[in-house]
């Protein structure tokens, strides 16, 4: 029995993972117009990851015959301050998702819903990962300052990052 509850609140994660992916995009428009291309890329590539997961959850509810609802996404910021600033809020806003998909967890664990806890045993790792990966970022760019040789050495090697894997692929299904 997939509860109403548990599925609402899906929807609820779903629009929070659209969110998210918004939120990256303006921050890679932010990042191109301050002519670093490689920390755009890699915000891009944040934006991608974050499709990812939204469709993960549509997939799930569909796979589960539950109703997906889409609901209308906010708009993000449009100005950081400074590249600092920028990384620092990818980390806090990725720390406000791992509550959420905390919360969601607990949630199914009061439903018996056991499908929605594997599902989300992959978030919650993904989670750690995303955290520290921020965190990673905003510690070299910290060191960095606003040395301009600095910060363009951290552009050129976030330029590197790869596209992510699609969900189906991720989830090792065929
Ligand atoms: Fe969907 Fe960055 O967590």
């Amino acid at each position: 029995m997939f509860s109403e509850r548990l599925q609402t609140a899906i929807n609820d994660q779903i629009n929070a993972e659209y969110y998210s992916a918004y939120l990256y995009l303006s921050m890679a428009a932010y990042l191109e117009y301050k002519d670093l291309p490689g920390m755009a890329h890699w915000m891009r590539m944040q934006y991608e990851e974050e499709v990812f997961h939204a469709l993960r959850f549509f997939d799930f509810m569909n796979d589960r015959s539950a109703r997906v609802i889409l609901k209308a996404i906010d708009a993000p910021p449009t100005d950081f301050g400074s590249v600092e600033e920028v990384f620092a809020e990818v980390l806090a806003h990725e720390q406000k998702v791992t509550a959420l998909i905390h919360n969601l967890y607990n949630l199914a664990v009061e439903e018996n819903d056991y499908p929605t806890q594997t599902l989300l045993q992959w978030f919650i790792d993904e989670q750690v990962e995303e955290e520290k990966t921020a965190n990673d970022v905003l510690a070299r760019i910290r060191m960095v300052k606003d040395y301009p040789p600095g910060l363009l050495m951290i552009d050129q090697e976030l330029a590197t990052r790869p596209a992510p894997t699609p969900p189906v692929a991720a989830a090792g299904q065929p």
